[in-house]
C-alpha cells in the first residue's frame, strides 16, 4: 500500500484523492491517498507523521505551498524558483525532497487539451502572487518570445522577473500598462479574482484575434472569465488539466509510474459536472 496525503486547508473539496485513485486503478497500485486539513502551525508535525508511518510523500495545496518548500531538505530546481513546493517526496528519515509540478503541469495541458504552443509565443501572466510564482519558471522554459507579467501590486511583479530573469525575457507592468502593449497569444489568469466572484479583468484588446484565455482556476473560481470569454468569442481552458497534469507529475515522482492523463481528465469533468 503506498500512503500519500494532500495537506492545505480548506482541502475537504480537493479533487486530489479522486484523481490520485483514478491514476492507482489505471497503473495497477494500491494507494492509499487522504486529503490532511492543517494549519501552519501543525502542518510540520502532520507531515512527519505521514512519513513516520510509511508515507511516499504528499501534496500541498493553499496556504502551505511556501511551508512546505522551507520544510524540505532538497529542493528541485522548480520549487526553488516558485519559492513554494506542491509535492513533497519522502527519501529517507527526515530526508524530504520539494518539487513543484505546477508550471509543467500547465505547460503539458497547454500543449495537449488546449493544443497551444508556446514557442515564440507572447504570453502575458496576470497575476504575480503565488499561483504565478509557481508556473513562471516552465513557461520561460517552453520558449516564448516574451512574458510579460502584469499585477496591480508592481513590487510583486518584480520580485518575480528578478528570480527568473535568467530563464528568458521577463517584463513587468501594471494590468494598466497592458493597453499599451502588442496584443498576446495567450493571456493567463494566476490572479486569485474568481474566488471573490469578482467580475474577469482581463481586456479584449490583450489578446491578438484567435489568442486565448488559460484560467489557473478551476469550478466556480473560473466561472467569471468563462463567461466573460465566452461572451467575447474568446478560446478558453480552465485549469482542471493543470490540475490532472500536475498531479500526473507529482504520482511519477513517488511511483515510477506514468498515468494516462486524457481518460482521468475526461472523467473528472463528467464527474464534477465541469464543461
Ligand atoms: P495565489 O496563491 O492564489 O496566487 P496570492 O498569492 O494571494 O494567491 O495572489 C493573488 C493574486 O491575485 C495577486 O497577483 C493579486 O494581486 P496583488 O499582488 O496586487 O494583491 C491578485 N489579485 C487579487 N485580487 C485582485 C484584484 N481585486 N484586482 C487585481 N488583482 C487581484
Amino acid at each position: 500500500m503506498i500512503r500519500l496525503a494532500v495537506f492545505g486547508k480548506p482541502v475537504k473539496q480537493s479533487l486530489s484523492p479522486r484523481i490520485h485513485g483514478l491514476f492507482a486503478g489505471q497503473c495497477g497500485l494500491e494507494v492509499d491517498y487522504r486529503a490532511i486539513e492543517a494549519d501552519p502551525e501543525d502542518f510540520p508535525r502532520l507531515v512527519a507523521e505521514l512519513a513516520e508511518k510509511g508515507g511516499r510523500g504528499c501534496n500541498i495545496t493553499a496556504p502551505l505551498k511556501r511551508a512546505a518548500w522551507q520544510l524540505a531538505t532538497h529542493c528541485s530546481e522548480n520549487a526553488t524558483r516558485a519559492e513554494a513546493a506542491n509535492t513533497l517526496i519522502f527519501v529517507g528519515a527526515g530526508d524530504w525532497h520539494a518539487d513543484n509540478t505546477d508550471g509543467a503541469g500547465l505547460v503539458r495541458d497547454l500543449r495537449s487539451s488546449a493544443g497551444c504552443q508556446l514557442e515564440g509565443a507572447r504570453v502575458c501572466l496576470f497575476g504575480a502572487g503565488g499561483a504565478a510564482a509557481g508556473v513562471l519558471g516552465a513557461l520561460l522554459q517552453e520558449q516564448p518570445t516574451a512574458v510579460i507579467v502584469a499585477n496591480r501590486t508592481q513590487e510583486r511583479a518584480e520580485e518575480l522577473r528578478k528570480r527568473h530573469a535568467d530563464l528568458g525575457p521577463v517584463v513587468t507592468c501594471t494590468p494598466q500598462g497592458l493597453d499599451t502593449l502588442e496584443p498576446f497569444d495567450l493571456v493567463i489568469n494566476a490572479t486569485s479574482l474568481g474566488h471573490a466572484g469578482g467580475a474577469s479583468a482581463i481586456m479584449p484588446q490583450w489578446l491578438r484575434p484567435g489568442g486565448m484565455c488559460y484560467d489557473l482556476n478551476y469550478g466556480k473560481a473560473a466561472e467569471p472569465l468563462q463567461q466573460w470569454c465566452l461572451q467575447q468569442a474568446i478560446p478558453y481552458s480552465d485549469g482542471l488539466g493543470m490540475l490532472v497534469g500536475q498531479a500526473a507529475l507529482s504520482f511519477r515522482l513517488w511511483t515510477g509510474s506514468e498515468p494516462d492523463t486524457a481518460p482521468v481528465l475526461e472523467q473528472i469533468r463528467r464527474e464534477e459536472n465541469l464543461r
